[in-house]
């Protein structure tokens, strides 16, 4: 296969673009990827949250590497990392201020698939309407590429309250978001997802109790189907389905 770069972006902070990141890049790990996660967010959340997972078992065969950027030019460090990795996740920050939109550009500009996080409320969907604006800009520059998706996080009781199918379907609908499709696949809220981050944990390997017990089926199986979406859109072949995934872990 071609190695690949994920870029997840998008200009609203909070929409979990970290936390899609960490549990997509273990995700593929599980799948037999090599994967990389750049974290090109100064805030470091993502490699601080991988590290954390490192220290406790450092040969664990789910967690990615991960590399941060040297300095404002990410674009070669990208680049480099794609010869060497079959998957490059890169995390970007969640403001368009200052550096950020450069380096936000430049992720996307070498990036073979944008994935745009949402939390399906009216005020993040106003400004990630936004956001898709910045996607057009570059992909105007590229001849349409990189493709971009979006993909819903955070929603309630996983299939979602009335309110929230009302503003997917509305984000759904042809010109909503600059004609960029939702993903069938979605997160849903759960409270052990928030904590993941502290005890240095993934959807894959998180052992608290309640959510072995009522969450982790559902919620590894999303990030499984994630995978595979994303898999089909770039023309890469898994070895193992979901099911048999969810199965084993
Ligand atoms: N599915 C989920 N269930 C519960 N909490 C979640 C979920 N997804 C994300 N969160 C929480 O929401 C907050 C924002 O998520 P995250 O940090 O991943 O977003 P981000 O887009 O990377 O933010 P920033 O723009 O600041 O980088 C975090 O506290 C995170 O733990
Ligand atoms: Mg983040």
């Amino acid at each position: 296969m071609e190695n690949k770069v994920i870029c997840i972006a998008n200009g609203k902070g909070g929409e979990g673009k970290t936390t899609c990141g960490v549990n997509l890049a273990t995700t593929l790990r599980l799948l037999g990827f090599d994967v990389v996660y750049y974290d090109a967010d100064e805030q470091g959340n993502g490699s601080d949250w991988i590290d954390r997972a490192l220290s406790r078992d450092e040969d664990s065969p789910i967690w990615p590497n991960t590399a941060a950027p040297g300095g404002v030019k990410i674009k070669n460090e990208i680049q480099t990392l794609q010869r060497a990795y079959d998957f490059v996740i890169v995390d970007t920050p969640g403001t368009l201020i200052g550096e950020s939109l450069s380096l936000i550009n430049q992720a996307i500009a070498v990036s073979d698939l944008v994935l745009i996080p949402l939390k399906p409320t009216l005020m993040d969907i106003a400004t990630t309407q936004n956001f898709c604006h910045v996607v057009q800009n570059i992909q105007n520059l590229f001849d349409g590429k990189p493709p971009a998706y979006l993909w819903i996080n955070q929603v309630h009781n996983r299939a979602g309250t009335r309110t929230e199918r009302a503003l997917i379907a509305d984000a759904e609908s042809e010109d909503a978001m600059m004609g960029y499709s939702v993903l069938k696949s979605r997160s849903f809220y759960c409270e052990a997802m928030a904590n993941m981050f502290g005890s240095g944990a993934c959807v894959h390997d998180c052992d608290d109790m309640d959510y072995v017990r009522r969450h982790k089926a559902k919620q590894t199986k999303d990030f499984f189907n994630l995978a595979k979406e994303l898999a089909e859109i770039l023309g890469v072949e898994l070895e193992a389905t979901a099911a048999e995934l969810v199965a084993e872990a």
